[in-house]
């Protein structure tokens, strides 16, 4: 735990995410098989971020007898991607749980400055019924998730948590100070930022591993 704050963070170990997340570190990984390990490593992720997501009972027939289990409301939960590289989470998430609302936050890191510009936004409305889990690979500065996360808030989101791949504690302490009421879930908490504000050792430039560009 980097925080100062009583904010929490989760780092996932399971083995399965750490071999997956050593693939996307890997430089020889090429974009298809980048995008197909963030592809499984969202839905190891989303098993953590949802294991208190809310049930209702509700009473079903099995071949020999009537029973009641437990039904996810999916419509109360709101996936909310940050662009573009968010999506490598938001597709695999989202096949988990297809009934999920959807929204969408686009953000650059200014090459210059590294403070986030926003390009982009549209979010469901009634945020603040629903279970709200915005999503990026990269937490490195903070600054994109602590502006989303602000966003998020102001369209009346009361219930968020933050999923990442990677995050640096320079990145977390940023996160859990801004927002020490929001949850964060990682795979791994990296050694410290760069001096260009790049996650060391980290993978990369996430949303260019995933397309190709640069
Ligand atoms: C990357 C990443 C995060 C952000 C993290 O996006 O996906 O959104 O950087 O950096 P920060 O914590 O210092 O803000 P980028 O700005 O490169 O945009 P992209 O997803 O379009 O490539
Ligand atoms: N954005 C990324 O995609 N990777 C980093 O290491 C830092 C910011």
């Amino acid at each position: 735990m980097v925080s100062k704050t009583n904010a929490s963070v989760e780092v996932v170990d399971h083995p399965l995410v750490q071999h997956k997340l050593n693939i996307l570190r890997d430089r020889n990984t090429a974009s298809a098989e980048f995008r197909q390990v963030l592809y499984e490593i969202s839905h190891l992720l989303a098993y953590e971020v949802c294991r208190d997501l809310k049930t209702e009972t509700v009473e079903i027939e099995t071949p020999l007898e009537t029973t009641t289990g437990p039904k996810l409301a999916g419509k109360e939960l709101c996936l909310i991607s940050i662009l573009r590289a968010g999506n490598g989470l938001l597709d695999g998430m989202l096949n988990l749980i297809p009934s999920a609302q959807v929204g969408h936050i686009g953000l650059y890191r200014d090459p210059d400055t590294n403070i986030p510009v926003e390009y982009y936004l549209k979010l469901p409305d009634r945020l603040n019924e629903r279970q709200c889990i915005v999503v990026d690979p990269m937490l490195a500065t903070g600054g994109s998730a602590v502006a989303a996360v602000h966003r998020v808030k102001q369209a009346g989101a009361e219930r968020i948590k933050f999923v990442c791949v990677v995050a640096a504690p320079e990145g977390l302490e940023a996160f859990n100070s801004a927002h020490p009421d929001v949850p964060v879930v990682t795979a791994a908490i990296d050694r410290a930022l760069d001096e260009d504000a790049y996650i060391r050792p980290g993978l990369g430039d996430a949303g260019d591993r995933m397309f190709g560009t640069r």
